[in-house]
Formats: C-alpha cells, sequence, structure tokens
C-alpha cells in the first residue's frame, strides 16, 4: 500500500501571524491540499501559539473531510483542547518555547507513566494517539507500553544528514524502528524535514503508512501554488512506491 501524505499547514499561519491579520488562512490551505490529494490535515497549537490559533484548530475540525492530526505538548491544557475538539489523531511532540522546530522526539522511556496517562485519557475520549520519536528501539517499545497506537518516527537526522554515510545510517536506523513497530502492532507515520528530494527512500519503507510534511510544501506553494505543490510530492511518493 501507498503511504498517504499529510499536510502540515502550520507556516501558511506564520505568514498570516507575520502581520497578525486574516490571510493567508490555514483553513483555506488544508481544503485546498485535500483537493489536490492530501489524506490528512495536520497542524501543531503550540502553547505560545505563534502560529495556528485556537480558531484554527475549531474550524478545521469543521471543515476537514479527511482526517485531522493535531500536534500537542502533553500539557493540561493542550489536553483539555484536544478533547474539546475531538482530532482524529493526537501527535504528542515534545515543545520547547525557544526552538524554532521541534527538534528531537518525545522521550516516552523518560516519562512513560506521564505519557501513558495522557494516551488513555486522550484515547478514552476517541481520539487515537500516535508519539513522534526518535528512531530507536527504546522509544519505539516505551511507545508500545502507553497504550499509543501509532508513533511517528522523526526523519531530522535523515534529512539534515552532511554526507552520504550518515544519511543511510539515519535512514537504517527508521527502517528498523518501522520493522520494530509494526512487529508490535503499532501503526507507522513518519516526518519532519522530508522535501522533494529527499522524500522517496522514506516513502519506500514499507511499513510507513503515512507521510507528515509541512514545510517543504508550504515553501513550494508561495511560489508554485498549493495544489502543484501538493501534488508534485505525491508525485514523488507514488513513484517511490
Ligand atoms: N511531524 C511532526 C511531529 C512535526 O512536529 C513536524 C513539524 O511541525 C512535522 C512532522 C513536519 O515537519 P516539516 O515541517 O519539516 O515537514
Amino acid at each position: 500500500m501507498r503511504p498517504r501524505l499529510a499536510v502540515n499547514v502550520d507556516h501558511i499561519a506564520t505568514i498570516r501571524q507575520a502581520r497578525g491579520g486574516a490571510e493567508p488562512d490555514p483553513v483555506a490551505a488544508a481544503m485546498l491540499a485535500e483537493v489536490a490529494g492530501a489524506s490528512g490535515v495536520i497542524v501543531h497549537l503550540r502553547e505560545d501559539r505563534r502560529h495556528i490559533q485556537d480558531r484554527d484548530v475549531r474550524l478545521l475540525r469543521e471543515v476537514v473531510k479527511t482526517h485531522l492530526n493535531l500536534e500537542m505538548a502533553a500539557t493540561d491544557e493542550m489536553v483539555k483542547m484536544a478533547l474539546e475538539v475531538l482530532p482524529d489523531v493526537a501527535t504528542l511532540v515534545p515543545e520547547r518555547r525557544q526552538e524554532l522546530t521541534t527538534e528531537g522526539g518525545l522521550d516516552v522511556g523518560g516519562q512513560e507513566e506521564r505519557a501513558a496517562e495522557v494516551v488513555r485519557v486522550l484515547t478514552e475520549g476517541g481520539i487515537k494517539v500516535s508519539l513522534f520519536i526518535d528512531p530507536v528501539p527504546e522509544q519505539v517499545e516505551a511507545s508500545k507500553r502507553t497504550g499509543a497506537q501509532i508513533v511517528e518516527l522523526h526523519t531530522g537526522t535523515y534529512a539534515d544528514a552532511r554526507t552520504e554515510t550518515d544519511r543511510q545510517a539515519a535512514l537504517l536506523k527508521i527502517m528498523e524502528a518501522a520493522r520494530l513497530g509494526r512487529g508490535l502492532g503499532l501503526r507507522i507515520a513518519a516526518g519532519h524535514g522530508l522535501n522533494y528530494q529527499n522524500v522517496g527512500p522514506v516513502a519506500v519503507i514499507p511499513e510507513v503508512e503515512e507521510l507528515n510534511i509541512g514545510h517543504s510544501i508550504v515553501a513550494r506553494a508561495t511560489l508554485v501554488s498549493i495544489d502543484r505543490a501538493v501534488r508534485e510530492m505525491l508525485d514523488l511518493i507514488h513513484a517511490a512506491r
């Protein structure tokens, strides 16, 4: 089965927030991404509300026809928001105020009890839970123990590798983590730093069901339209597998 493409529209909101106005609207962008063939829409509601706002999440819940994935820190505030909005999937991510983007995976092993509690509350609320983790066996195994259904493997090290040797080593870790996770009965997604040049080898991994891509698609969309940016990414994913 081909991996699905879910598009993160945070940075449409980043452009809007640059002027503090109403345009461009990430809700409109999400609808256009769906029309172009995206299978899901992702937003990260950050504690500091630097891009996506509460209003966006609520409106997206109304209009998204595929599936809505809410990335969130495992805080009481965000759990409350998720239970109110009811996204199809909640992805738990680590969050640091000063970071430009999510820098590493969630240390599930280091906070297993808290993670398991949040997974339980969200799951009982009818939301599937995904944990965004580094592709290392300990994190995959800890994720399974929390009761989460999905793990999203962090592809940042792969995407940022400066040499081919490092890139291949990072890819191998993603492949091994995907195989381990699937073997444990987890569903596997992958994302972070994927772009038109590097998506192929990750799309090929048979266990990967979904690719979560934001910055590169939004960056291209500012030049060639969301429709074309999404379709071109889909073409690459489909050509790979
Ligand atoms: N997955 C997760 C959990 C993320 O936090 C992000 C970044 O918001 C992405 C995927 C998408 O990363 P990028 O914008 O680099 O494509």
